[in-house]
């Protein structure tokens, strides 16, 4: 006979993501360790705080080990799919058991191979996407893995409740959902960028359809910044004929397809001053930044050497070896700066499940390697590459930063643009490419980049690195203040308020 379930569906306040607010991993002596899980989603989404009772629904739980995270997650949710507490900060965070094949199918092979190649406009078209069997398989894994998540939030929400589902690997959610439980007042956020309607059409034209309409399913689906939302509802007219109109003085647009309307809205996720500043000021970050002025060392006259720091994950759309690039042709072009300067550069490993990501990897590694033969001398090593994630070392960096070098081919928004201004000591030239969330506020104060254009940004790190001490200060007290506009609670709770 069925157990009845122990309690009725309560919760108002729901979140759907695929990576969790925790983080778990194996210690050497084999205990399973929990701690916060990174990335601007996490940050912006943990306003939601442990005294609410909001149920976070997530699946992906380990950054390197997933066995070792699933295995962590299964023992602390037990029976009832609910995480231990102690492991999330007083969070109730349901965590989905997906099979390892449709995981892996879901997340590398259609979100992240597919969704997120089309949206940061990766794809070297002569010889790619192609679409064939594998990737139909891929789709149904897609389609399942996005039926777990809307029966688990069907089952866990309240009357009336809230859900705001994150991000392109949901996109089928909302709609899902709101088949199951059409009392809910649903939402969908993009935290990438939206790809224009041109480069939207690579998809399958069946593909292409079914991701807007599951995002149509949602009341409201909200973007990093209008060029976004826009192209959003470029592609929903353009693929479903879809009708789009522009409200309340351009701050909304609404789509309406099949009798239903969606409002599509931005929120322009900020940084987190007060987190940021009272964490840079811990005694591992200075300890951190004393290390890295030794490695950084003083230059000829005796002064501290220059900074130019990046910090990434290494990420395809981050553009991190035409940055290098940038560096080597601005060291080729201005030999006055040589043992003056060093290219600070973390670039954290991701996604290495897939090879394209190992192979950038790689060639980081390569470019810098080359860089440092080419020009490097008896004390200085113009770039100083980090590939070992941590956080107070990347604190560190921003407070010293005499530049801050941010130019992703396309990037949803770009929080180390909002960060380094936050934290840095002295001031902070930025650099920043246009083709980042982030310009839409940031770029008045901005050293701005064409992201593909490698003579340009050597000239902007030149003109960087030679801007007034005063003016470098004063601009970067305008970023640090366009940075924090929107902190990550009043983030989250706007986008709860526009739904209610
Ligand atoms: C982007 C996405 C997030 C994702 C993050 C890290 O910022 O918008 O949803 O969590 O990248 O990617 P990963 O694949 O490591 O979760």
């Amino acid at each position: 006979p069925a157990t009845p379930s122990a309690q009725p569906p309560h919760a108002q306040v729901l979140v759907a993501s695929n990576r969790g607010p925790v983080a778990y991993s194996a210690a050497p002596d084999g205990t399973l360790q929990a701690k916060r899980g990174g990335g601007g989603l996490v940050s912006g989404l943990s306003a939601i705080g442990p005294d609410t009772d909001a149920v976070w629904v997530c699946a992906a739980l380990g950054d390197d080990d997933r066995e070792a995270a699933r295995q962590a997650a299964q023992r602390a949710a037990g029976r009832t799919g609910k995480l231990d507490p102690e492991d999330t900060g007083g969070q109730s965070v349901r965590m989905l058991d997906i099979p390892e094949e449709t995981f892996r199918d879901a997340y590398n092979g259609v979100a992240n191979s597919v969704l997120w190649f089309v949206h940061h406009l990766l794809y070297q078209t002569p010889v790619e996407p192609s679409f064939d069997e594998d990737f139909t398989r891929q789709w149904t894994s897609y389609e399942r893995y996005n039926a777990a998540f809307a029966d688990a939030l069907a089952e866990e929400a309240g009357e009336g409740a809230v859900v705001l589902v994150q991000d392109y690997h949901l996109t089928l959610v909302p709609a899902l959902l709101r088949a199951r439980r059409p009392d809910l007042r649903i939402g969908h956020f993009s935290h990438t960028p939206w790809a224009p309607p041109d480069y939207y059409a690579l998809l399958p034209d069946e593909t292409a359809a079914q991701v807007l309409r599951g995002i149509l399913g949602a009341d409201r689906a909200g973007f990093l910044t209008w060029r976004w939302a826009e192209a959003f509802a470029d592609c929903c007219a353009r693929v479903l004929g879809a009708e789009v109109t522009s409200r309340e003085g351009g701050h909304e647009l609404t789509v309406s397809y099949e009798g239903r309307t969606t409002r599509v809205g931005v929120h322009g996720l900020g940084a987190d001053a007060d987190f940021l500043r009272e964490r840079a000021h811990r005694d591992d970050v200075a300890e951190r930044m004393a290390q890295l002025r030794t490695q950084v060392g003083t230059g000829p006259d005796g002064a501290p050497r220059r900074t130019v720091v990046r910090v990434d994950r290494t990420e395809l759309s981050k553009n991190i070896v035409r940055g290098l690039r940038a560096y080597r042709r601005f060291l080729a072009d201005h030999p006055e700066w040589h043992e003056r300067v060093v290219h600070v550069a973390f670039a954290y490993p991701s996604r290495q499940d897939l090879e394209v990501y190992r192979d950038y990897t790689d060639e980081v590694s390569r470019v810098a390697d080359g860089i440092n033969a080419e020009f490097g001398r008896g004390g200085w090593t113009p770039v100083v590459l980090h590939v070992k994630d941590d956080f107070a070392r990347s604190l560190a960096a921003y407070r010293l930063a005499d530049v801050a070098l941010v130019n992703p081919i396309r990037d949803g928004m770009n929080l180390v643009a909002k960060e380094v201004p936050v934290v840095s000591d002295d001031g902070c030239a930025l650099v920043l490419s246009r083709e980042a969330g982030a310009f839409a506020e940031l770029g008045e104060d901005a050293l701005v980049v064409n992201p593909y254009d490698v003579t340009a940004t050597a000239e902007a790190l030149h003109e960087a690195l030679t801007m007034e001490r005063d003016e470098r200060a004063e601009r970067t007290k305008r970023l640090a203040a366009a940075a924090t506009a929107l902190p990550p609670e009043r983030w989250f709770l706007d986008q709860l308020n526009a739904l209610r």
